[in-house]
């Protein structure tokens, strides 16, 4: 074969694999190469902004490494992690044994595992519209097709149960939940957990509970969702990354509810983990100190949250052309700008970032439609540079709109 340097190509699943929140940095980066101060809103990780992780879960890393602890663990983790967890949600309300849980690489990684288990070519996965996109990413990886649920600004952001109903078929495999809620801040009403569950309940399908940000309710730990009928097939899904301030261990766990309608999927979710070996094992032991240990922190960062919250949602909606829903959880709100026919959220957003140096993320990014004008706010820079950044969003929006308007 005569020889030939053109490009080697790569799989076609990677054109579906898009995340918009890192792949908006590269424009980022031009707009710094020109010169200009870039204040990075696109990403939902508290240490850049000044937050600390805890000490004691220093201490217990530092402690694992030295007192040896830098082999392999078990490919579900060491017993003590999964004890800690499981005592996580016993008290949260699942009830729940340590051969059901698994740690992982992140609340990622133990998505994957999950969706890798229970879904491909020409299954269906339900999931939330706006998306955290880890989802949709997954879903193009592993051939499955994403069929997405409304959720309604208009009502909180809460997810529109006629419409999940409306959408299950014999090849649903699996519906994810997202309360509390990235990208829109939400909490879920009562009423629209319990019967998210019975669906699952009802249909045999089996509920991904994303409760990442649980402990971050501005009022106080959320429940886990499979409190609500421990009868149903719920799995949950959480880390140390946000709640606990230590994004960057990529430490995280699945816990598969205790029903034996769940026991082949957690054989498959075991049988892949043993493929990747083990998460960081080192911080496993750091997990025991977190779910063990002092959690005074959560209660100042749920502080901090809450009076940021207040700002982003006062200043948003004093903006001609913006309105926003006050988040209740978590650091982000999902702002909607009222765009002129014929301009999408990606252009408003670039535009604003090539104009003030403020990078949010579009919300066709979460899957939104792109001239309904969605965009997503991480807050958690101070108040003070909050408001520098909101009178700058004002200030563009205000001519953007009269730009494009007349
Ligand atoms: C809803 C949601 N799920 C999962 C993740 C991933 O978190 P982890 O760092 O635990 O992998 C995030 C991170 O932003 C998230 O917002």
């Amino acid at each position: 074969m005569p020889r030939t340097s053109s490009a080697i190509p790569v799989a076609p699943r990677i054109s579906g694999f898009v995340y918009a929140i890192r792949n908006i940095v590269a424009e980022a980066r031009k707009v710094e190469a020109a010169g200009r101060k870039v204040r990075y809103l696109n990403i939902g990780d508290p240490i850049i902004f000044g937050f600390r992780t805890p000490p004691h879960m220093i201490d217990a890393v530092e402690r694992a490494m030295v007192d040896g602890f830098n082999g392999y663990a078990p490919s579900v983790g060491i017993l003590a992690a999964r004890e800690a967890v499981t005592a996580e949600c016993v008290q949260r309300g699942m009830p729940m044994t340590p051969d059901r849980v698994v740690i992982t690489s992140g609340t990622s990684e133990g998505i994957e595992l999950a969706l890798t288990a229970l879904a491909g070519p020409g299954d269906e996965v339900l999931i939330p519209v706006p998306t955290y996109p880890l989802y949709t990413a997954v879903l193009a990886k592993v051939g499955a097709r994403a069929v997405f649920y409304r959720t309604d600004p208009a009502r909180g952001w809460q997810p529109d149960l006629d419409h999940v109903r409306s959408l299950i078929t014999p090849a649903t495999r699996a519906l994810v939940v997202i309360d509390p809620n990235n990208p829109t801040g939400a909490t879920y009403s009562g009423e629209a957990r319990r019967a998210l569950v019975d669906l699952a309940d009802h249909h045999n399908i089996p509920l991904l509970a994303d409760e990442v940000y649980a402990d971050l309710a501005f009022d106080g730990p959320v429940g886990a969702l499979a409190a609500l009928n421990p009868e149903a097939p719920v799995m949950t899904f959480s880390s140390l990354s946000k709640a606990y301030l230590a994004p960057g261990w990529r430490m995280g766990w699945l816990a598969v509810g205790a029903t034996p309608r769940l026991d082949d999927v957690l054989a498959g979710i075991k049988k892949l983990a043993d493929g990747r070996l083990c998460s960081n094992a080192p911080m496993e032991h750091a997990l025991v100190a977190a779910l063990t240990g002092d959690r005074s922190h959560q209660q100042e960062f749920r502080n901090a949250l809450r009076e940021r919250a207040a700002i982003t949602h006062a200043r948003f909606n004093a903006i001609d052309g913006i309105s926003c829903v006050a988040p209740s959880a978590a650091f982000y709100a999902m702002p909607r700008v009222q765009l002129p026919p014929g301009t999408t959220d990606e252009d408003y957003v670039l535009a604003l970032l090539r104009a003030t140096g403020v990078l949010c993320v579009y919300g066709s990014g979460f899957a939104t439609a792109p001239e309904d004008g969605f965009f997503r706010v991480v807050f958690l820079a101070s108040p003070a540079e909050l408001a520098d950044i909101y009178t700058l969003i004002g200030t563009f929006t205000a001519e953007f709109l009269a730009a494009r308007t007349h």
